[in-house]
C-alpha cells in the first residue's frame, strides 16, 4: 500500500542529478554551502548523485589519490545524509554508459562552442603543459552524464551554469535533430547554503587544497586542527563582532556560526554583541567541531569495511545503469546504429 502511493509519487516527481568531482579534500564550505542539504533533496525530488572520477583526471591526479578521493567522496556523500536507500548514489565510471554517450554527443557538439568555456581557457592557463582533449571535452561528458538521466533539474555552483547552458544546446540540437530524447535541463544555483571563505584569506572561496595555510577546514579534519584553525583565523581591524563590507574576515565567522548553529546572521550577531574576538573564534570554532562530528563518525564506520563501501557502490551502479541504458539505447538507433 506505501509502495503504491511512493510509486504514483515518483512518477510525478522531478529528477535532480549532480555531481561532485573525486580531486582536493572537501570542506567545511562545500558541507554548509550544498553537501549538506543534498541528502534531503529526495523528500522532493527523485535524486542522483555521481562521484565524477573520469572528470578528475583531466588534470594530473596520482592513482593512488583517484582511488583515495573516489573512495573517500562516496563515504562522505552518504555521511552527509545521502542515504543510498532513498537516492541513486555511484561512482561514474562504474555506469560506462556515460563515456558511451560523451562520444555520441561529441558529434552533435561544435568545437566553437566547446572552445567558449571559460572554465577551459582557464584550467588551460593554470597548466598550459597539460591542455589535453579530455580537458576540452568535458562539458560533453557533462552533458551525458545529465542526459542519460532525463534529469529536469541540475544543482550546481553557478561556474557551472556555462556548462549546463551547453547541455541544453546539446539536447535541442539533438531532440531537433532527430525526435525529442532528451529532457532539456534546467541548471540552478542553490540560493541557500552559505558561502564560506578561507579563514586565512576571506576575500577567497574556502579551497579543497588549501591546506598548508590552515584556510581551509576539511570536513575530516579531528576537533583539534579544526580549533586550530579558528583560532588562527584572520580577523578585521576595530573590535566589534558585526557582518558588514569592510569586515570580510568576521563576516565569514559569522556565517559559519549561523549555518552551523542554525542561528541567522543576526541571530549570531546578538549572541556575540559583548564577546571578543578571542571567544568569539574559540565559539564558531566549537560549533564547526559539533556540526562536523557526526559526519566524520558516520564516515569513519562506513571507512572501516571496505567490501560494504563496494557493495554500496556496486548495488548504487546497478541502479544507475538500468536508467541510463534505457537512454542510452534509443540514442543508438535514433542516430542509425545497428542494434543486436
Ligand atoms: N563539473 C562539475 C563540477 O566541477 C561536476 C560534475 C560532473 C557535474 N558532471 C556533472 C555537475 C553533471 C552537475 C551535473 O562541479
Amino acid at each position: 500500500m506505501e509502495n503504491q502511493t511512493s510509486q504514483q509519487n515518483t512518477e510525478k516527481r522531478k529528477r535532480v542529478f549532480s555531481a561532485i568531482k573525486p580531486t582536493g579534500n572537501p570542506t567545511l564550505g562545500n558541507y554548509l554551502g550544498a553537501m549538506k542539504y543534498w541528502g534531503k533533496m529526495h523528500e522532493e525530488f527523485d535524486c542522483l548523485f555521481a562521484v565524477a572520477d573520469l572528470h578528475a583526471i583531466t588534470v594530473a591526479i596520482e592513482p593512488k589519490e583517484l582511488r583515495e578521493n573516489s573512495k573517500r567522496l562516496f563515504a562522505l556523500l552518504v555521511a552527509v545524509g545521502i542515504d543510498p536507500a532513498d537516492n541513486v548514489l555511484f561512482l561514474q565510471s562504474h555506469v560506462p554508459a556515460h563515456a558511451e554517450l560523451s562520444w555520441l554527443l561529441n558529434n552533435y557538439t561544435m568545437f566553437g562552442e566547446a572552445s567558449r568555456m571559460t572554465q577551459f581557457k582557464d584550467k588551460s592557463k593554470k597548466a598550459p603543459e597539460n591542455i589535453n582533449v579530455g580537458l576540452f571535452d568535458y562539458p560533453v561528458l557533462m552533458a551525458a552524464d545529465i542526459l542519460l538521466y532525463q534529469a529536469d533539474i541540475v544543482p550546481v555552483g553557478d561556474d557551472q551554469m556555462q556548462h549546463v547552458e551547453l547541455c541544453r544546446t546539446i539536447a535541442n540540437r539533438f531532440n531537433n535533430k532527430f525526435s525529442p530524447t532528451f529532457t532539456v535541463p534546467e541548471g540552478r544555483v542553490p540560493k541557500f547554503g552559505a558561502r564560506i571563505y578561507s579563514l586565512s584569506d576571506p576575500t577567497a572561496k574556502m579551497g579543497k587544497s588549501d591546506g598548508a595555510n590552515d584556510g581551509s577546514v576539511f570536513i575530516l579534519d579531528k576537533p583539534d586542527d579544526i580549533m586550530r584553525k579558528f583560532k588562527r583565523a584572520v580577523t578585521d581591524s576595530g573590535r566589534e563582532i558585526k557582518a558588514a563590507d569592510d569586515k570580510p574576515g568576521i563576516t565569514n565567522l559569522l556565517t559559519i556560526y549561523a549555518a552551523a548553529s542554525g542561528a541567522t546572521l543576526e541571530q549570531a550577531q546578538n549572541e556575540f554583541a559583548s564577546s571578543d574576538y578571542a571567544t568569539f573564534k574559540q565559539r564558531v570554532g566549537e560549533a564547526a567541531v559539533e556540526t562536523l562530528r557526526p559526519v566524520r563518525e558516520k564516515y569513519e564506520a562506513l571507512r572501516r569495511d571496505d567490501g560494504e563501501l563496494l557493495r554500496l557502490m556496486q548495488a548504487g551502479a546497478e541502479k544507475a545503469a538500468r536508467l541510463a541504458y534505457r537512454t542510452l539505447e534509443k540514442v543508438y538507433k535514433k542516430i542509425g546504429f545497428v542494434r543486436l
